[in-house]
């Protein structure tokens, strides 16, 4: 699902960005005009999220109700005066709103930083909503499917899986019945492991892969990733079975996407002295 919210806001971004001379629209347009734009968009944005997580719900939920009322022409940043009532007084906005200060923030810190007023208070909404979707769903199914290639080299303990044999369906009959002496249904041997890719528990390939096409995925989960009904997801399970170098190029990248969600840097947090407590 946050995947296809990405396409949709890349989508949604490549129709914002405008170039004044010919009515064209690219993702790329700060690039030379103000190369700083985007990253200090993205830093605010990741600041007021690491400040209230909710608020980039709210960002993105601005983004929307402007484009939905007459385009997204950022109207519904505009305050009411004496003789103009604007969006945020209509109902589905009025008090529910949220992240006006953010987009201030936005707005000074890019003017300042291009030295003149450049960037349009929309793209300002339709960038501040997409830096919002990846920084709070930073993860996408793609990485979902890599990264449980990890459980090539796991194990289970057996009331993580004792349901998944006894109950479910899309499980490989020999498969099931053969874990049912270290899994019994009466509820014993709660803590008895097995290895997620029984094929070679101590190798870290694609087995883990193959054992989903044939429906011998140890966890619900890890079946979950390949149903058979030619979901994007069963593709990727395809895939990475078949190939192990696309497997690797893709955990790899995946890894480092996991490895870069909110870290905390520069003055935010701290070096604990000791690992088990705040200093
Ligand atoms: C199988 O499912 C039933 C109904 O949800 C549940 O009561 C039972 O505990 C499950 N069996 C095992 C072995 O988990």
């Amino acid at each position: 699902m946050a995947s296809r919210l990405q396409y949709f806001l890349a989508f949604a971004m490549a129709t914002l960005v405008t170039i004044p001379s010919h009515a064209q629209l690219t993702p790329h347009f700060y690039d030379k005009v103000c190369p700083q734009a985007m990253p200090i968009i993205k830093s605010v944005v990741q600041r007021a999220i690491f400040r209230e997580r909710r608020i980039g719900a709210s960002l993105l939920r601005m983004h929307f109700h402007d484009c939905f009322v007459n385009g997204c022409d950022a109207s519904v940043l505009l305050d009411d005066t004496p003789n103009f009532i604007g969006e945020k007084s209509a109902l589905p906005n009025m008090g529910s709103l949220r992240g006006f200060e953010v987009i201030d923030e936005i707005k000074a810190a890019v003017d300042k930083a291009c030295k003149r007023p450049l960037v349009s208070c929309a793209d300002i909404l339709a960038i501040a909503a997409r830096d919002s979707i990846s920084i709070s769903h930073g993860l996408d199914l793609e990485d979902l499917v890599a990264l449980s290639g990890a459980h090539t080299i796991g194990f289970a303990q057996c009331s993580a899986f004792r349901n998944r044999i006894y109950n479910d369906t899309n499980i490989d009959h020999n498969f099931a019945s053969s874990l049912q002496t270290t899994c019994p249904s009466n509820g014993g041997g709660n803590s008895n492991l097995v290895a997620l890719d029984r094929a070679s528990p101590s190798r870290f390939d694609t087995s883990y892969y193959t054992s989903l096409l044939s429906n011998k995925g140890l966890l619900h989960s890890d079946q979950e990733l390949f149903k058979g009904d030619g979901s994007e997801s069963d593709t990727l399970v395809k895939l990475y079975s078949k190939d192990p170098s696309a497997f690797a190029r893709d955990f790899k990248a995946s890894m480092i996407k996991m490895g870069n969600m909110k870290p905390l840097t520069g003055n935010v947090g701290e070096i604990r002295s000791n690992c088990r407590r705040v200093n």
